[in-house]
């Protein structure tokens, strides 16, 4: 995550220089504790969104959270008066469980606000001109981490920017997306006192693009203290790893009734993660269904169990699946099958 960080700060360094540009301040050491006023209000996630409900987000009281995104520190720094900055950070979020997810994960953010007298005073051709100078950036960062690639720009939706954008990139045959984006909405920037000005703003996940940078495949990796994993990298450097052989894996099946106002996927996987820890790789949904007479819901999951470091014994796998089961069973609505 280091060497990706850095390739991004040293490119808008780069950029600034070159364009006579602000220069980005650069933050990554915001502690992750933040206000949902902070991560929700300020930035216009509406009340109903499902981004703020208990299932997706950890909360540690009802208006303090673990920040979903680095989003959270936007309207924070242009209060203080950063005009340009980054920042990177350890976000946290409540998910299914597979390769490609892990309740702890890295993101950065940039935004920049411009100056009025380099933009147009026609709003429409400012607009224009802040998206332009945004996608320009951006497909620098995207070149500087994937080399020459095609690249498409997808329209998008964040409550936070207007408009907005996706960026993808075709790697090993399949689009990637990168990042999202866009010009920072311009409520926001009357909330920060910052009215009469335009700016864009940009978040990248981390993970997901070291995961094909790097050709790891499993996220658990980037937690692994395994030598076989770390000797592989030298930090400032993208090489590709070179798998080790895995360690067998044990699944266990579960499944229950449960009522759907009460019980949510994501409840389930946040079971799992607490009762089974990083031993579990993936969780599959194997089987749901209605009831045709009595109408209750059923669900079956198959937990599949793996350590990336040493074979597990069956008798561990036995006490994690019953804690899962434990702790399932004492949920409001379900009842284990
Ligand atoms: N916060 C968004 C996420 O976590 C990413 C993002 C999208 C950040 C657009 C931005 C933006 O600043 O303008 O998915």
């Amino acid at each position: 995550m280091c060497t990706l960080k850095t390739i991004v700060f040293d490119h808008f360094k780069e950029l600034s220089s070159k364009t006579n540009g602000p220069e980005f301040k650069t933050y990554d050491a915001f502690p992750p504790v933040v206000t949902t006023k902070a991560n929700f209000d300020d930035l216009l996630v509406p009340a109903d969104h499902p981004s703020r409900s208990y299932s997706d987000t950890f909360y540690v009281t009802s208006d303090i959270i673990l920040r979903p995104h680095t989003s959270a520190h936007q309207t924070q720094l242009l209060r203080q008066g950063d005009m340009a900055f980054l920042v990177a950070g350890d976000c946290y979020r409540r998910d299914e469980i597979d390769a490609s997810h892990y309740p702890i994960f890295h993101q950065m953010e940039g935004v920049k606000v411009f100056d009025p007298k380099d933009l147009s005073s026609d709003p429409a051709v400012a607009e224009k001109q802040v998206m332009d100078d945004l996608k320009a950036s951006l497909e620098g960062v995207a070149t500087k981490l994937f080399g020459q690639r095609n690249m498409r720009w997808i329209d998008a939706y964040f409550p936070f920017t207007h408009p907005s954008a996706e960026l993808e990139v075709e790697y090993n045959g399949k689009w990637l997306e990168v990042l999202g984006c866009g010009k920072i909405h311009h409520k926001i920037m009357e909330n920060v006192g910052l009215g009469d000005r335009q700016g864009w703003a940009f978040g990248i996940g981390l993970e997901r693009l070291a995961m094909a940078l790097f050709d790891v495949p499993d996220i658990r990796l980037f937690w692994s203290d395994d030598p076989r994993f770390l000797n592989q990298f030298q930090a400032g450097k993208i090489t590709k790893f070179v798998p080790f052989s895995k360690y067998p894996m044990t699944s266990r099946d579960v499944s229950f009734w449960y009522d759907p106002e009460k019980f949510h996927d994501n409840d389930f996987f946040a079971i799992v993660r607490e009762a089974a820890g990083d031993c579990v790789e993936n969780v599959q949904k194997v089987e749901e269904f209605v009831h045709p007479k009595t109408k209750r819901c059923s669900k079956l999951f198959r937990i599949n169990y793996r350590s990336l470091e040493r074979t597990l014994q069956t008798e561990e796998v036995n006490v994690w699946q019953e804690n899962v089961r434990r702790v399932l069973s004492q949920q409001p609505g379900i009842e284990l099958r």
